[in-house]
């Protein structure tokens, strides 16, 4: 379990987009940093596939509204707790593993105003350092790919949740078993540990105490983004080695033309679920 934690914090640490270069891009774009709405960053701060709408998908599935007391798993750069925040009036904790995350989450935050209703904690998903029965929904973003023992990670969703408390999240599906050198390929570059199918998705939420109310499989919708993704990062890709400037993790990129292909193939995917806490 150490080592897939060890591995899903290296991954982050060494990720190209970090809260420095999103302020770089802002202030490249007009200038100064005063007075900086967080809509200017969610082109930026958003690390997922499907952008926004990913995000009101699920605030519409968890009943996020005003006042609205979130918990965001896996929360990054604090991008989905800021927009949910902004655009419905949550209040949004998130817990996030890697310490540069949660630093630059708390530097993005600050710089928007939004650090009265939106705070990222340093802080494992399979150990949440929330109160039981604290929170009325809990949302995660395409996370649980890198969290070892997902079973502990809803059970802890359920313990933080009040009774009748929503749950909503994406995740990366494995269809299908993958290959040994394909499961590998998928670790070594990208930190993904335990992929499982819908239907175990389903029992692991059951098991964890709640009853599941949506499951929507996104592996179509993943395809179409991934194919224009993966042209952008190739040309990006041709002109940093043609300017001959550092072109990129190579153990990332082979794994990510990879997935790619999986997710085109039908063997990855993605998918969206739903549930409430029973009792
Ligand atoms: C793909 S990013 C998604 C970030 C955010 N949800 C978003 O959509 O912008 C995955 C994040 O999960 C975090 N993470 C991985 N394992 C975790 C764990 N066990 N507990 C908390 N965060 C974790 C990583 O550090 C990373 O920031």
């Amino acid at each position: 379990m150490a080592t897939e934690i060890r591995s899903a914090i290296d991954f982050y640490e060494r990720h190209p987009i970090s809260a420095g270069i999103i302020v770089a891009k802002v202030k490249a774009a007009r200038g100064h940093l005063d007075n900086v709405s967080p809509e200017e960053l969610f082109a930026h701060d958003q690390d997922h596939y499907g952008g926004l709408a990913a995000n009101d998908a699920l605030a519409a599935l968890a009943k996020i509204g005003d006042g609205t007391r979130v918990a965001d798993f896996c929360a990054g750069l604090g991008g989905p707790a800021r927009y949910l925040s902004a655009r419905y009036g949550a209040d949004v904790t998130g817990i996030e593993l890697t310490p540069a995350r949660v630093k630059g989450a708390a530097e993005l935050t600050a710089l928007v105003s939004l650090d009265t209703k939106v705070r990222v904690i340093e802080g494992n998903v399979m150990q949440v350092p929330l109160p039981a029965a604290s929170v009325d929904a809990v949302v995660s973003q395409e996370a649980f790919l890198h969290v070892p023992d997902k079973a502990r990670a809803l059970a802890e969703a359920c313990r933080i949740l009040k009774p009748g408390g929503r749950l909503a999240f994406t995740d990366w599906i494995a269809h299908r078993a993958l290959s040994p050198a394909d499961a590998d390929l998928m670790w070594q570059g990208m930190a993904a540990t335990n992929l499982c199918d819908i239907a175990t998705y389903r029992t692991l939420i059951e098991n964890a105490g709640f009853t599941v109310t949506s499951v929507d499989d996104l592996t179509a919708e993943w395809a179409e983004i991934l194919k224009v993704r993966l042209a952008m990062y190739i040309k990006l890709r041709g002109e940093t080695q043609a300017a001959g400037t550092v072109s990129g993790h190579d153990a990332f990129y082979e794994s990510y033309v990879r997935f790619v292909a999986l997710v085109s193939e039908g063997a990855l995917g993605g998918g969206r679920f739903s549930a409430v806490k029973r009792g």
